[in-house]
């Protein structure tokens, strides 16, 4: 996970402002910057070992992006990239961690089922944004620390063509059509060659601080998003793309 620091000055500080509340900061090489498209980068993580790398500097294409396939491009600027979710053995304390240190603020809590079946999750966000980044303990498994990224598209139209393309490829849907409960995104989650998922949306709300109130839910979605078994066919993909490591990837389909 990236954080843009904005500029050179930022970028000092922030490291200045994890070394002394004892966090160990690795500063990156030339080589791995040039990789990254940056100025500088550092890297660092969470008491759950979430590995994370702050940056500036970040190099501008020659020319805009643009896609034959996503024809309104994608809602980033202010937002940044998009989203994760990442699944940690404690995320009250990476919760903390990123609301002292990177500056996150609580969007919201979903707590799911009781006992064995509860999960937990917190949303935080960096910036305009519902969620950069939320963490979650509990019943819903994960293959990887990562269980999906988001991109978001402003337009429904592109997110149901995505939808359309990628059951035209034979790419496994995780989970079907739908829209969330907290940031009301509509979205849709196919599963990568790696295991982890990936969520395609749109309308996801953005929160201004001066007013946002920080909601408690109790589903994840308020329609739709029904998960996909199909786990013969989702066995199949994997094991074709990850070869020998699709044991650890099918725990992550049994919902
Ligand atoms: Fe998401």
């Amino acid at each position: 996970c990236g954080w843009d620091a904005g500029s050179p000055e930022a970028y000092v500080a922030q490291i200045e402002r994890l070394r002394s509340g004892g966090v160990e900061v690795v500063e990156g090489d030339l080589a791995g910057a040039r990789e990254r498209g940056v100025k500088a980068y550092a890297a660092f993580d969470d008491p759950n070992g979430f590995r994370q790398e702050i940056a500036y500097g970040l190099e501008d294409a020659a020319t805009p992006f643009t896609s034959e396939f996503m024809k309104d491009g994608f809602s980033t600027g202010d937002g940044g990239f998009g989203h994760i979710l990442v699944k940690v053995a404690d995320y009250r304390a990476s919760e903390a961690f990123a609301l002292k240190f990177l500056d996150g603020k609580i969007s919201d809590h979903i707590y799911l089922g009781e006992g064995a079946g509860r999960t937990e999750m917190a949303f935080i966000h960096m910036n305009e944004r519902h969620h950069s980044v939320a963490f979650f303990e509990g019943a819903i498994p994960a293959s990887k620390k990562i269980h999906h990224f988001m991109v978001e598209t402003p337009s429904f139209e592109d997110v149901g063509r995505a939808y359309d393309r990628v059951q035209a490829a034979g790419i496994p849907i995780g989970v079907s059509i739908g829209q969330h409960s907290n940031d009301r995104e509509l979205s849709f989650y196919c599963i990568t060659p790696g295991g982890f998922w990936m969520e395609v949306g749109a309308g996801g709300v953005r929160v201004d601080d001066a007013t946002w109130l920080p909601g408690e839910y109790d589903s994840v979605s308020s329609w739709g998003h029904k998960f996909q078994g199909g786990l013969l066919r989702i066995f199949i993909f994997i094991s074709y793309s990850m070869r020998k490591r699709y044991c650890r990837a099918i725990v992550a389909f049994k919902f």
